[in-house]
């Protein structure tokens, strides 16, 4: 298949976005693809190699020049973390140009990527989320508010961002402005939200092939901090990864059964990886899912597929099979699932 594989990208996750995709294309090429990597600068240019990259637009689906070569991709496959690339956006570039593209569309990419609507959302349906406030143009809430609704420590995050980035933990009052203000040179849109102390952190990988999702065993991370912020996530060698999570198996069931049922409430498509926090006394809270999960070597997602036995290589197969079949079930006019 002539798979484009978009990277890199404007978000805060860049630099992972590269590391993700390098192991990606690999194993896309070692299982027999044609990649075509196109690099997306943090200015939002397109190159490929240091040519240009252009989008021909005259007919349907729309064509793409690299260098002098002309081709229609077989599928998108975008390795891209956070804003401009996981929130929809991309997603919806594919369905105008008429591409099928890996993993969900625009609808369920969008509200994953946004933690205020997402939590809105799955709540809407049961599922345990920790209670939060948010606020917008830098509002600041009351001191009473803040006390009687979430008390501390409270976590103070941009709505779209990821890998911790503009991510504060706050333990009293006077640390809630300046965390509101870091947050908001992400997004203008904020969360306050009640903190656990010492959660376990449980992850569960998930993949759909049409009707059926599929879900990993609970892996779980332990960060070499206080808590997972950036520098826990990639530079702390204290930071561990421990498949599977060592939880009792009634956790390890309602784990899975939490995770699958948001992949299914959120529409998802082809894969992600679904987080949770863990309280002292065995209360499981919903935190985030990722709809394009980070995916380097040693990422809980393809590592929670490996250690049940199903190679990356397998998954990313599948990955690439499920965007095909939803575009010609689309294409055909008997899909009726969001794409
Ligand atoms: N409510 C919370 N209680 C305790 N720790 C939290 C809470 N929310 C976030 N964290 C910590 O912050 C990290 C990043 O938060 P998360 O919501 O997952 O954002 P991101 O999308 O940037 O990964 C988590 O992995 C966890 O270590
Ligand atoms: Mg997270």
């Amino acid at each position: 298949m002539k798979v484009l594989l978009l990277y890199g990208g404007r978000s805060a996750e860049h630099d992972v976005s590269v590391i993700s995709s390098r192991f990606v294309g690999n194993l896309l090429k070692k299982t027999g693809h044609d990649v075509f990597p196109v690099f997306i600068g943090k200015n939002g240019g397109w190159k490929v190699e240091n040519r240009t990259a252009a989008i021909i637009t005259e007919k349907y689906p729309w064509r793409i020049m690299l260098g002098t070569a002309e081709f229609t991709p077989d599928v998108v496959f975008p390795v891209l973390h956070g804003p401009y690339g996981e929130d929809g956006t991309i997603q919806g570039l594919c369905r105008t140009a008429g591409w099928p593209c890996a993993g969900s569309g625009v609808e369920a990419s969008a509200v994953a990527m946004n933690k205020d609507l997402c939590k809105r959302v799955v709540a809407a349906r049961g599922i345990p989320v920790l209670p939060w406030i948010s606020v917008s143009g830098k509002r600041i809430p009351g001191k009473q508010e803040v006390h009687g609704k979430l008390g501390y420590p409270v976590f103070v995050k941009p709505a779209r961002q990821g890998s911790s980035v503009g991510i504060s933990r706050v333990t009293d009052y006077y640390e809630l402005k300046p965390a509101i203000m870091a947050a908001c040179e992400y997004d203008n849109l904020i969360l306050i939200e009640k903190g656990i102390e010492n959660p376990r952190e449980i992850e569960v990988a998930l993949v759909s092939d049409g009707g059926a999702i599929r879900s990993s065993m609970p892996g779980e991370v332990i960060p070499g901090k206080t808590w997972y912020d950036y520098e826990a996530k990639y530079d702390c060698p204290e930071s561990v990864t421990v498949i599977p999570a060592g939880i009792p198996a009634s956790l390890t069931a309602e784990a899975r059964t939490m995770a699958e049922k948001v992949f299914s409430i959120l529409s998802c498509a082809g894969f992600a990886r679904c987080d949770f926090l863990l309280d002292s006394d065995g209360s499981l809270y919903f935190n985030e899912l990722n709809t394009i999960p980070g995916f380097t070597s040693v990422s809980m997602f393809p590592k929670l597929w490996e250690a049940g036995g199903v190679p990356p290589e397998e998954i990313l197969n599948g990955i690439l099979t499920e965007a095909l079949e939803r575009y010609s079930r689309e294409k055909s006019g008997t899909g009726k699932e969001p794409v």
